[in-house]
């Protein structure tokens, strides 16, 4: 059966190989990207690649939550329902480090923006058929610092990105237990797979761009990944796995979550 199914962060990398994949299957694909030009591109890329005309998309710049809050409204209005919401944007380098809140981009686009889109798109994804959530997490997960998290010190890219990732994971599990008929699902893609992101910021890979897409296009669709939530997959093993300690203590999470609400407040 065809699903709904929204990818953000799918004008490159994983993603976009994802939504390719996941088009040739005649699935309905919303798009997501910052740049309207490259967005419209990739929708006709799509297209084409798919021979699927069932392909449109969002644009919203995730450094900024009132975009990503934007954006959630016009999914609502346009979208009856969403059977998988693939959380996939994600920066690790840039030339800026803040946005202009004065938050630390690596924390608001991997954290703080899905945590708010999703939020937003609850009643939408309710409506999906055996909805699933996918998180995209990393093999790099540190705990949170919270003068970090409150844009008040920085810590650099590396570390910041960790504490995103461990952010959005202990986030993860969160919601798999206050959701019932929503299956949440974090999961390392693979380390160092050859995309953008990994290029700039190593110059090297270990992996290829497809072994995360279609992992990503598994748990988005597979029977093998049916009602099976508030787990970690970790495709460096190819299986499900522990994530960072952090993930699992509750006292930690909820200080998070408390957090994570005062400052989108
Ligand atoms: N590659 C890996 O080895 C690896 C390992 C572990 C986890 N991951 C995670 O997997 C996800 C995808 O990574 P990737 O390697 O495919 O990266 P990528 O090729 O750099 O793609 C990142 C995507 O996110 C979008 N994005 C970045 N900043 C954004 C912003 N401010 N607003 C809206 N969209 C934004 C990019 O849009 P543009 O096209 O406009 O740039 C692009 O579509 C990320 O969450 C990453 O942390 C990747």
């Amino acid at each position: 059966m065809s699903k709904n199914i929204l990818i953000t962060g799918s004008t490159d990398g994983i993603g976009k190989l994802a939504a390719i994949k996941l088009a040739k299957e005649e699935h309905t694909i919303f798009v997501h990207g910052r740049n309207k030009e490259k967005l419209e591109k990739v929708i006709e890329e799509i297209k084409t690649a798919s021979k699927n005309e069932n392909i449109s998309g969002f644009v919203a710049d995730f450094s900024d939550l009132k975009a990503v809050q934007q954006m959630a409204l016009e999914i609502k209005e346009s979208i009856g329902k969403i059977d998988v919401l693939i959380n996939n944007a994600g920066v690790f380098k840039s030339s800026k480090t803040n946005n202009e809140a004065g938050f630390d981009l690596r924390f608001v686009v991997n954290y703080f923006a899905p945590y708010v889109l999703t939020n937003e798109l609850i009643s939408v994804l309710e409506k999906g058929e055996n909805p699933r959530l996918i998180n995209l997490s990393s093999a790099a997960q540190s705990p949170v610092n919270y003068d970090a998290l409150n844009g008040k010190i920085d810590l650099g890219e590396q570390m910041t990105y960790a504490q995103s990732k461990l952010a959005l994971t202990m986030w993860s599990f969160d919601l798999a237990k206050k959701l019932k008929n929503i299956n949440v699902i974090a999961v390392n893609p693979g380390s160092l797979l050859n995309t953008r992101m990994v290029q700039e910021a190593y110059g090297r890979f270990w992996s290829s761009a497809d072994k995360g897409a279609n992992i990503l296009y598994e748990l988005a669709i597979s029977e093998k990944h049916e009602g099976i939530t508030g787990k970690y997959f970790d495709n460096d093993n190819g299986a499900y796995g522990n994530a960072h300690p952090s993930a699992y203590d509750e006292k930690a999470i909820s200080k998070l979550i408390e957090a994570t609400e005062k400052i989108i407040a």
